[in-house]
């Protein structure tokens, strides 16, 4: 059984622990899109890992991980986490890298920078780290890709037409454009060269791998509303973080895909600018934020909190056919008198069906809310759904009833035992 496990809402919703919990069961795990804008947060004991490009099934010896096609990888990022996983004592013996990834050059992370200055007000709050400068070189067919790095006169002959067009824009905006053909060429063969037992066709390893029957996890990074089609569009990231790309992402077929588990935290997050109907700019925002530990993992910026939204779930549900849902950080809850649900948006006294295109509309519903009782009870050690306090119980079966799927997984702490299963 292959399953892609997605986050429902702006990124941030625990991935991370989730896919560590369930590597344990599965063969290989595979990430098909975005790059080192993620951050995952694994604790293994007293071990706490941040990992950015590198599935966090690399934590288990033996597993098979995968970097997709679809995956824009910085191999300086790379090449410091695989070095600082391996000071933590763990193989990468079985690290795999597409040939066909796109490289985030230096010039893209200038980029994002310059394309954020130029947007000012109306900017996107990015990482920085150059990941929608690289996917857009790769839909304008300019990209450099991985199997670039192997060969030396091919990567200077592709950099010298980049340069002809880039330098000229960076010119133009009157930025110094600090990079030299000679050195990149340099720096980023000698990376190809560190990288080369690893950068393979990951597409037929995986139908190699598939046919032996072994089973795989494919790891989506971001969150849904940050998908480049149906998130909220412009405040998004530049990839598909939809389930459907963990095909074209990692080259197999959607007949490989056999369940989509959705994950999603208790409440609602996001880093960056946009749309956030549910938001509390108010004292229990700042509650969520500090006993939610909520900082970015990539960047460290504080994110925006507010109460869960259904209608978000509801609408990823539908474009990712989530199956099973996942709910973390329950735990961070506790403590709230009463606790708000967004179940439904009204724009000019209606009631929406669904999630408006238009980011303009969007920025204008207002949220209608149900609230429910909440708990006082430290639920950090609560090893099965009965051990919950009833209150606690009632907020899990609302959801579940609201959006029609079971809830399988809770996760009330970071650790891996900090999860309950519940059928
Ligand atoms: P980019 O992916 O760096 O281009 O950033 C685009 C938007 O996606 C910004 O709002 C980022 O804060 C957001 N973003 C990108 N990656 C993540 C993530 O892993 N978690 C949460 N937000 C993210």
């Amino acid at each position: 059984m292959n399953t892609v496990i997605i986050g429902c809402q702006w990124g941030d919703e625990g991935k991370g622990k989730i896919v560590d919990l369930l590597a344990l069961k599965n063969d290989v795990v595979v990430r098909f899109q975005g790059g080192n804008n993620a951050g995952h947060t694994v604790v293994v004991k007293d071990k706490t890992y941040k990992l950015h490009l590198i599935p966090s099934g690399i934590l288990y010896p033996g597993k098979v991980c995968i970097l997709g096609n679809g995956v824009v990888i910085a191999p300086d990022a790379l090449l410091q986490e695989m070095e600082s996983l391996v000071q933590a004592g763990h193989s990468m013996d079985s690290l795999y890298i597409s040939e066909r990834a796109h490289v985030i050059m230096p010039y893209h992370r200038a980029m994002d920078a310059l394309e954020e200055k130029i947007k000012g007000d109306s900017k996107i709050g990015t990482t920085g780290r150059g990941i929608g400068p690289s996917y857009s070189d790769k839909v304008a067919r300019c990209g450099i890709r991985m199997v670039d790095l192997l060969e030396a006169d091919t990567l200077r002959k592709k950099l010298r037409s980049v340069f002809l067009s880039k330098e000229k824009i960076f010119q133009a905006w009157q930025e110094a454009w600090p990079f030299s053909l000679d050195d990149l060429v340099e720096k980023y063969t000698s990376y190809g060269k560190q990288l080369q037992s690893h950068i393979v066709d990951t597409s037929l390893l995986l139908e190699k791998l598939l046919k032996q029957k072994k089973t795989a996890l494919f790891e989506g990074a971001q969150g849904t509303f940050l998908d480049i089609d149906y998130g909220s569009y412009p405040f998004v990231t530049s990839s598909n973080t939809l389930a459907g790309n963990a095909c074209s992402g990692s080259g197999i077929g959607p007949t490989q895909i056999h369940k989509v588990l959705g994950v999603a935290k208790a409440y609602t997050t996001r880093v960056g600018e946009g749309v956030f109907p549910a938001e509390l700019k108010n004292a229990i925002g700042d509650t969520l934020r500090s006993q939610g530990k909520e900082f970015g993992t990539t960047t460290g910026r504080p994110r925006r909190c507010g109460w869960l939204d259904l209608v978000m779930l509801k609408t990823a549900i539908r474009l990712n056919g989530i199956n099973e849902l996942c709910i973390t950080k329950l735990d961070v809850l506790k403590g709230l008198s009463s606790i708000q649900i967004c179940s439904g948006y009204s724009y000019k006294g209606s009631r929406l069906e669904s999630i408006p295109a238009s980011d303009e509309v969007y920025q204008k519903i207002e949220p209608i809310y149900e609230t429910v009782n909440g708990w006082n009870e430290d639920i950090s050690s609560c090893i099965s759904f009965s051990d919950l306090p009833k209150n606690c119980q009632e907020y899990i079966k609302k959801i579940e009833k609201f959006l029609e799927i079971p809830v399988t997984l809770v996760s009330v702490g970071p650790e891996r035992n900090q999860t309950i299963e519940h059928s």
